[in-house]
C-alpha cells in the first residue's frame, strides 16, 4: 500500500497550536510503542518551531524515548548550523538543546563542501543508520517523515524546476532553489516515500489554496509527488483547511 499527497487522511484542528500538539501526541504514541529505534526525519521552516518546543517540554520531553529516537532532517540550507537560516539551528534552539537525546541519535545533514558531495555523505549515513544500500518494501526507513508546504508547492527542499524532482535513486540530493534563498540538501521521493508515516504540517489561511491544489492532484507542484509506503496525513488547521470562510 503507498498512499499518495491527494489521498491522505485529514486531520482539521482548531488552530496552530493544535496541529502542533496534536502532532506531539501522535510522535510520543508511536515512538513510546516501537519496539526499536524510532526514526524522525524533521522539517525545517516555521510551522514546526512550535511542536520542537512542545517536545521539548516537561510532560512530553520525560515521556519519549531519546534513546531510542534517531532525529534525521528532511532538508537543509547550505549554511552553517549556527546560522539563522539553518533548519538544525531551530530544531536545535527549539528541541535539542533541551531534551537528553544522545548526540549520536541526532543526524545533521552536513552544509560544508560541495553539496553534491554532502547530499552524498547524508545518503551513506543513512544507508548506515537503516542497515542496507537498498530501500526494501516493507521496511521504512522513516518511522515518520514530517514536511511542511510553501506556497509554491515545494517540500522538503524539492522546489518547483529543480533537476532534484527527477532522483528516482538516490536517497539525498541538492538543489538551488529558483526562488528561495540558499543552496540545498534533500530528502528526495524515494527516500521520502520509505517511510510508514508522512505528516504534512500545514497551518494558515495563506496556504490553503496550496493545500487544496496539491490534493487536487496538480503535478506540477512538488509536494503532490509526495508518497508514503505507509500513510500520510494533512494535519492543519482550519485556516489552512479552508474551512474557516463562513458560508
Ligand atoms: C525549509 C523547509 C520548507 C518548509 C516550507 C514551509 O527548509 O524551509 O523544509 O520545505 O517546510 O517552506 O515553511 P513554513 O513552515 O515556514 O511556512
Amino acid at each position: 500500500m503507498t498512499t499518495g499527497a491527494a489521498q491522505g487522511r485529514l486531520e482539521i484542528l482548531d488552530d496552530a497550536e493544535a496541529v502542533a500538539r496534536w502532532s506531539a501526541d501522535l510522535l510520543v504514541e508511536r515512538a513510546t510503542a516501537s519496539p526499536r529505534p524510532f526514526v524522525v526525519a524533521l522539517s525545517g521552516g516555521s510551522t514546526p518551531r512550535r511542536l520542537y518546543e512542545i517536545l521539548a517540554g516537561g510532560d512530553y520531553a520525560q515521556r519519549l524515548p531519546w534513546d531510542r529516537m534517531r532525529l534525521c532532517f528532511g532538508d537543509e540550507r547550505c549554511v552553517p548550523p549556527t546560522e539563522a537560516d539553518s533548519n538544525y539551528a531551530m530544531v536545535n534552539q527549539a528541541l535539542l538543546s533541551k531534551v537528553p537525546v544522545p548526540p549520536e541519535n541526532v543526524f545533521r545533514m552536513p552544509t560544508d563542501g560541495d553539496p553534491a558531495e554532502a547530499a552524498w555523505r547524508y545518503a551513506r549515513d543513512l544507508r548506515t543508520l537503516y542497515g542496507a544500500d537498498g530501500l526494501q518494501p516493507g521496511r521504512p526507513l522513516f518511522d515518520v517523515v514530517l514536511l511542511g508546504l510553501g506556497e509554491n508547492g515545494h517540500t522538503a527542499s524539492l522546489f518547483p524546476g529543480t533537476d532534484v524532482l527527477d532522483e528516482t535513486e538516490a536517497w539525498v540530493g541538492s538543489c538551488q532553489p529558483h526562488d528561495a534563498p540558499h543552496e540545498r540538501l534533500t530528502l528526495t521521493y524515494p527516500a521520502i516515500a520509505s517511510s510508514a508515516a508522512v505528516l504534512f504540517l500545514v497551518t494558515g489561511a495563506g496556504k490553503a489554496p496550496v493545500v487544496r491544489a496539491v490534493r487536487d492532484g496538480d503535478v506540477s507542484l512538488p509536494a503532490a509527488r509526495i508518497r508514503s509506503e505507509g500513510e500520510l496525513v494533512w494535519v492543519l488547521d482550519r485556516a489552512a483547511a479552508g474551512t474557516t470562510q463562513s458560508g
